[in-house]
């Protein structure tokens, strides 16, 4: 293992092998470069130095390898890789700390269960559909000044504000077993329209998701956001809905922010239930 604060030690250069693939549904591959070592870089900026160079360790010159990135501060979730096995942010993930780990590379992959854009940069839609079913936001009633809102006492604060930390990065869903990867391809003379409308039916029929689970407890469990909460429960108990779960928890253990995703997992099971007992008393 090599001890990084000797100086003595610190490698001369860096190996980074990059999985890469040119376009949607196209054939992975795999380019292995080489950068000199810095102290104190993270994993973008092993990234911008790739594309400086845009070459391989054996001199070929390529392609600038693709990635996403927006905040660099583990705020918006965009630049989400696979970085030597784990899903994480890439704009967090320390080299010095990676090569402790594995001193001979990094080795940077796309998520798994998006479909590749290119290279490092997958799309996230179904994440933001999955919110979308779940109804993850306060609705609105007028955009007239009506007062301020109900307050909330601060044992709901203490509850909530964990799970507003959500960024929607995908690593939740990406280590979950139940939430297999969708990739449609386009059908000849499909219009942009027609081909949403199957892409959103596919991802309505699979499981939401546990971001999507936690977003419909955090807003079930707010004074305003509370208003529509049966129809939250209507889309956790529909298709691809809370059921789905195994319970393996992959997902908390990975999540950056550490939400208690397994906690809003049992609450939206409970919810559930007395959901389902209410609307067949309802019949
Ligand atoms: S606990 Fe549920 S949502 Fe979390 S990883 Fe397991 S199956 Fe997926
Ligand atoms: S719950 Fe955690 S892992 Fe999942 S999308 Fe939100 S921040 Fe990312
Ligand atoms: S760039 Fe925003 S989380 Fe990494």
């Amino acid at each position: 293992m090599i001890a990084l604060d000797s100086a003595a030690k610190r490698p001369e250069f860096i190996n980074v092998r990059v999985r890469r693939q040119d376009g949607p549904g196209k054939e992975p591959y795999w380019q292995l470069f080489k950068i000199p070592y810095e102290h104190e870089l993270n994993v973008i900026s092993v990234l911008q130095r790739i594309a400086a160079q845009a070459k391989t360790s054996d001199g070929q010159k390529v392609a600038p390898v693709t990635w996403d990135c927006g905040c660099l501060e583990e705020v918006c979730g965009s630049c989400t890789m696979v970085i030597n096995g784990r899903v994480r942010q890439s704009c967090s993930a320390l080299v010095d700390r990676l090569l402790e780990d594995n001193p001979d590379e990094l080795v940077l992959e796309p998520m798994n269960k998006f479909p590749v854009v290119r290279d490092l940069m997958v799309d996230r839609q179904r994440l933001f559909r999955g919110l979308e079913k779940v109804k993850a936001w306060v609705p609105v009633d007028s955009y007239y000044n009506m007062g301020s809102g109900e307050r909330q006492s601060q044992a709901t604060q203490e509850q909530n504000y964990p799970l507003s930390q959500c960024m929607s990065c995908g690593c939740c869903v990406d280590s979950c077993p139940q939430y297999q990867k969708i990739e449609l391809e386009r059908m000849p003379n499909e219009s942009d329209e027609d081909f949403l409308k199957r892409q959103n039916e596919a991802f309505d029929e699979a499981f939401v998701g546990p971001h999507a689970i936690s977003q419909a407890m955090l807003f079930n469990n707010h004074p305003t956001g509370k208003a529509i909460a049966d129809e939250r429960m209507d889309a956790l108990t529909d298709t691809g809905g809370i059921q789905m779960c195994g319970n393996a928890q992959n997902c908390v253990s990975v999540c950056p922010k550490e939400i208690p995703l397994t906690t809003s997992i049992g609450r939206a099971g409970r919810a559930a239930t007395v959901h389902m007992i209410k609307k067949w008393f309802d019949k």
